[in-house]
C-alpha cells in the first residue's frame, strides 16, 4: 500500500514540459515494464482479504496515470502545433540553387583543353613576381616603360617586386627548371596599372604558350595558332598575322581573328575593321633562352600570349569588360550550362 502511495506522489510531481518527458512518463507509469504493472503482478502475494482493495487502488492509480498522460499530451499539442507544411511529405522539394562556372573560367578551360589536345601541359606560377622573372630574363631593356610605376603595380618599398604584368614569368620559371623539349601553357591572372574602361581593366587573365625544341619554325607556330583559332571560334575563322615587337621574341607578330560578332562587316568590338586582335606571338629571342640556361645554338622555340577577356567577349558577344568583375548574378547566371 505504501508503494502505491509512493507512485501516486511520483505521478503528481512528474513535470512534463516536452515530448521527450511525456514519453518518459509513459514508460515509467503506463508501459508493460512500468512499476505499476509490476505492482499488479504482486497481487498473488497480498493476503486474500486485502486483494480486492489492493486491486482497486492499483487500477485507480493506473487510471490516474492515464488521465495525467492524456492531459499532458493535449497540452503539449496545443503549445506546439504541428505545422502542416513541415510534415507534408508530398510537398515539392525546394530547388537547390546551383552555381555556374564564371565565363572567364569557362573560356580559360576551353583554351587550355585545345592546347592540351596537341600535347601542351599546364604550368602555374606566383602572382607576385620579381624583376628577373617579369622583365630582366625576358630581355626587357632597363628603361622599358613596363618597368615604370605608371604601367606596373610595384610592392611598396620593394622596387624589385611587382604584381605580374604577364604570365611570361611562368615561362621563365619553366625554362629554368625543365630541359627541352618544352611544351607548356601558362594560364593566370595579371595586373596592369591601367584606367578601367569598357575595353580595359587593371586586372585580367592571360594564357601564354611556349614551345621549345630543335629546329622550331615560325610556320609551325602559325599552323598551331590557326588550328587553335578554328577550334575555338569555328572552322570558318580566318587569322591574320601583323608584324609587331616584344622584347622577348624576334620576329614578333600580333594575331587577329575574323570578327564573329559582325561576321567581318564591322562592329564596336572590331572597331569596324572586321578583325579582332587576340594574341601576341613570336620566336623566342635567343637572349631569353640563354638567360634561362637553355643553349640557344641548339634550341629554338615560339611563344604566344592571349587575353582571355577579349576572347570571352568575342565568344559570348559582351561589349563591356567590367561586367566580368562586378559579380552581378544577373549577368553571371546567363552562362549557366555553357
Ligand atoms: N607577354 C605578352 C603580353 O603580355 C604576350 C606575348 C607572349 C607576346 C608571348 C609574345 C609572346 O602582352
Amino acid at each position: 500500500m505504501s508503494k502505491i502511495e509512493e507512485i501516486c506522489a511520483e505521478i503528481e510531481q512528474f513535470k512534463v514540459e516536452s515530448a521527450e518527458k511525456l514519453e518518459n512518463f509513459r514508460l515509467q507509469f503506463l508501459s508493460k515494464k512500468s512499476e505499476l504493472q509490476s505492482l499488479l503482478s504482486e497481487i498473488k502475494n497480498v493476503p486474500p482479504e486485502e486483494r480486492k482493495t489492493f486491486g482497486q487502488k492499483v487500477n485507480e492509480l493506473k487510471q490516474k496515470a492515464q488521465q495525467y498522460y492524456d492531459e499532458y499530451k493535449a497540452k503539449l499539442e496545443e503549445s506546439e502545433p504541428v505545422v502542416a507544411s513541415n510534415n507534408d511529405l508530398t510537398r515539392p522539394a525546394e530547388m537547390l540553387e546551383l552555381g555556374a562556372a564564371h565565363p572567364i573560367s569557362v573560356v580559360m578551360n576551353e583554351v587550355c583543353e585545345i592546347f592540351e589536345s596537341i600535347g601542351f601541359t599546364r604550368a602555374t606560377g606566383p602572382e607576385i613576381e620579381d624583376d628577373w622573372h617579369l622583365f630582366t630574363a625576358l630581355n626587357f631593356a632597363p628603361d622599358h616603360p613596363a618597368r615604370d610605376m605608371q604601367d606596373t603595380f610595384f610592392v611598396n618599398q620593394q622596387p624589385d617586386i611587382a604584381l605580374r604584368t604577364h604570365t611570361s614569368s611562368i615561362q621563365v620559371r619553366v625554362m629554368e627548371n625543365q630541359k627541352p623539349p618544352i611544351r607548356v601553357i601558362c594560364p593566370g591572372r595579371v595586373f596592369r596599372n591601367e584606367a578601367i574602361t569598357s575595353r580595359a581593366h587593371c586586372m585580367f587573365h592571360q594564357i601564354e604558350g611556349l614551345y621549345i625544341a630543335e629546329n622550331v619554325s615560325f610556320a609551325e607556330m602559325k599552323q598551331t595558332l590557326m588550328f587553335f583559332a578554328k577550334k575555338m571560334f569555328g572552322e570558318d575563322t580566318k587569322i591574320r598575322l601583323r608584324p609587331s615587337y616584344f622584347p622577348f621574341t624576334e620576329p614578333s607578330a600580333e594575331m587577329d581573328v575574323s570578327c564573329n560578332i559582325c561576321g567581318g562587316k564591322g562592329c564596336t568590338l572590331c572597331k569596324g575593321s572586321g578583325w579582332v586582335e587576340i594574341l601576341g606571338c613570336g620566336m623566342v629571342d635567343p637572349n631569353v633562352l640563354d638567360n634561362c640556361g637553355i643553349d640557344s645554338k641548339k634550341y629554338s622555340g615560339y611563344a604566344f600570349g592571349l587575353g582571355i577577356e577579349r576572347m570571352t567577349q568575342v565568344k559570348y558577344k559582351t561589349n563591356d569588360i567590367r561586367l566580368f568583375f562586378e559579380n552581378d548574378l544577373r549577368f553571371l547566371q546567363q552562362f549557366t550550362g555553357m
